[in-house]
């Protein structure tokens, strides 16, 4: 199925057609897909209640897009390669075929438990190709996934799971990253101590562990699916019926579930993937996120096998057994379009070039940033090293709620800029508003990045709280999808993007609100109250800085009231979002109203010690001046 736009004249063509009519633009996408029944309704939308709905009436099953279409023409094709944890390991290949019985197996399996259409099943999985089976066995017999990053600590798993209120559980005995190994069976089982509509636990053997088992409840994945029949029919679904649910950070409360449905996903998934990284039949493309994020789902499951290609899945780390591993797997497969994150990047340049020189990386055509905004270092040294100079970097802007890249360059077709974006791909249509709601038409002016006009892929509402959805995203200024992002414009309509303009942090692309963070910390018995901030960070962008009261009556030493803290934020979130910085601070500074000043905690976090602007509603100055004498 080729959607591939083949020159910048043709980019500029589509994107005025896509403007002058969307619905026309999107309905010749939508006829190159297999539906059961065509569509009622191309679009009806309202960004004030918000409601937005892209073919209903039209009834289909992604997966059979994604698998039974491709049964005829390749069949033996490669789906995926799967890369394990250790480079002596054995590495898999599953054909297209192959990954059509599997996918019919687990699907069956699901079935046998009870699960059906709108069912909610949790995966909490390593990156294995049996968590990629099981994603697309639920997308087969319409259960809405609701994956959960396996580096979260069990008590944000309860809380995701209670939230989408799951039947079953995927998950395995364990898993490996780098040296480390975690056991991700007891994590699941602490967390259900809390859930009780789960039913199932499904649990993949990955590390030959023993793993607790309970009797009626958990099943092991090869013992179950072994016996199932390889054909299951697809459960046809409405075009705006939920395909999964994935959880965000916002920067208020905790992370709130983001709803992306059927058809609107599948065209937007595949149109950009062909597009941004110009795919051709041949390829190999390898996306190193993982299935636990956006991009994983968007790029390594969904776009890839819509579009028929061949991509990797990789179980490991960047940095291990060394951090030449990336471009040893980039030769092994002779992989063509790579796509990884600021922060690997930074954290690889560090170890110098004797890594990369090593291998041949002469496959390569298109590589590709994401997550975070790259800084000029880091995308020179992409471009000079990885990319040998010859290689475009499509640095693509999107989100969790807009289920697909909306800027970026495509391929080679478009003109780069470094630490530019570039341009919206077809069916976008990005505005900058100044802080009265007004657009900003003037260039290299920095507004809030909005949408004024939906397409296919955008969130449809917040799992269980359309009012957080509206408030979030539709409220600050009427008639616009708002990012939370800063942005400018350059003449020649290129996007920039400067950062989050909330309160949500970017750490090594990772997302969090730093109401989350405090509340991680607030139920620390030291701790009596406490601010979250981010602060510049050479590898991972952002780091987090924490300032914490804590209960001066508890005899203990500040180390061991740091680590305790620390700890209540792994144990709350998880590692991945374990402050780099804890200041213990006899005070917060706030205003007569009792709000906190945190421009004053931001400036301080980035290493300003005298000039924080106004500080006259300060209830007392004092207490920043205490803050900068002992600032980390
Ligand atoms: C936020 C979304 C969507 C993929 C992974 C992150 C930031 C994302 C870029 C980029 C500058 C970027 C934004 C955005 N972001 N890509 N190319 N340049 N910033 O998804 O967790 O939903 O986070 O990541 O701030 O709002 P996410």
């Amino acid at each position: 199925m080729d959607l591939r736009i083949k020159t910048f004249e043709e980019y500029e063509h589509a994107y005025n057609a896509s403007i002058a009519d969307p619905e026309a633009f999107w309905s010749s996408i939508a006829e190159k897909f297999v539906w059961y029944k065509k569509w009622d309704t191309v679009l009806d939308w309202n960004f004030e209640e918000p409601r937005v709905k892209w073919f209903e009436g039209g009834k289909l099953n992604i997966t059979e897009n994604m698998l039974d279409r491709y049964l005829v023409d390749q069949p033996d094709k490669i789906a995926f390669h799967w890369e394990p944890n250790d480079p002596e390991g054995t590495n898999q290949s599953i054909t297209y075929k192959e990954l059509y019985h599997e996918v019919c197996k687990t699907a069956n399996a699901l079935r046998s438990l009870g699960v059906k259409k709108g069912d909610r099943v949790c995966l909490y999985m390593p990156m294995r190709l049996e968590a990629i089976i099981s994603i697309i066995a639920c997308a087969r017999i319409g259960a809405v996934h609701s994956i959960v990053f396996a580096g979260f600590s069990s008590a944000a798993l309860s809380d995701r799971i209670n939230d989408a209120q799951a039947k079953v559980v995927l998950t395995s005995d364990g898993l490996n990253r780098g040296t480390k190994q975690v056991d991700l069976k007891s994590m699941v089982d602490e967390a259900l101590e809390s859930c009780d509509t789960v039913e199932s636990v499904i649990v993949l053997n990955c590390i030959d562990s023993s793993p607790n088992m309970v009797e009626g409840r958990d099943y092991d994945f090869n013992e179950l699916i072994q016996d199932m029949d390889n054909e299951c029919e697809p459960e046809p679904m409405d075009s705006e019926d939920l395909l999964f649910i994935l959880y965000t950070s916002g920067s208020t409360g905790k992370p709130k579930g983001v709803v992306h449905t059927c058809g609107g996903y599948m065209l937007f998934t595949a149109y950009s993937f062909q597009n941004v990284f110009q795919y051709q039949d041949d390829d190999v493309f390898w996306c190193t996120a993982d299935i636990g994020w956006i991009t994983g789902h968007s790029y390594i499951v969904y776009g890839p096998l819509l579009s028929g290609a061949t991509s990797i899945v990789f179980e490991g780390v960047p940095t291990y057994p060394d951090a030449g591993r990336f471009w040893q797997v980039c030769e092994k497969y002779k992989v063509n379009q790579f796509y990884t994150a600021p922060t690997a990047i930074r954290a690889l340049m560090g170890f110098g070039l004797d890594y990369v020189n090593k291998y041949d990386l002469s496959a390569l055509k298109v590589i590709g940033s994401v997550g975070e905004p790259i800084n000029e270092e880091a995308w020179r040294w992409y471009y000079d090293h990885i990319g040998k100079s010859k290689c475009p970097v499509v640095d693509t802007w999107w989100q969790t709620e807009t289920g697909g890249i909306m800027l970026s360059g495509l391929g080679n077709l478009s003109p780069m800029k470094a630490t530019y974006a570039g341009y919206p791909l077809p069916g976008i249509q990005p505005v900058l508003l100044n802080g009265e709601g007004e657009e900003i038409k003037e260039n290299n002016e920095e507004g809030y990045l909005c949408m004024k006009f939906p397409w296919p892929s955008i969130l449809r509402t917040s799992y269980g709280d359309h009012e957080r959805c509206k408030n979030t995203y539709f409220s600050n200024y009427e008639g616009y999808y708002f990012t939370g992002d800063g942005a400018k414009r350059d003449e020649n309509g290129m996007y920039r993007i400067i950062g989050r303009v909330d309160d949500v942090i970017n750490v090594s692309g990772h997302r969090f609100g730093t109401a989350e963070i405090e509340d991680a910390i607030n139920t620390n018995e030291f701790a009596i109250e406490s601010a979250v901030v981010g602060f510049p960070h050479d590898v991972k962008g952002q780091g987090i800085y924490a300032y914490v009261v804590v209960d001066n009556d508890l005899k203990n030493g500040t180390e061991e009231i740091i680590a305790s803290l620390s700890e209540s934020v792994i144990d709350g979130i998880g590692r991945i979002a374990r402050p780099d910085k804890i200041q213990i601070v006899s005070g917060l500074p706030k205003t007569r109203s009792g709000k906190i000043m945190r421009r004053i905690l931001r400036k301080i976090a980035e290493g300003e010690r005298t000039n924080f602007g106004d500080t006259s509603t300060l209830l007392d100055p004092s207490v920043v001046e205490q803050i900068i004498q002992n600032a980390l």
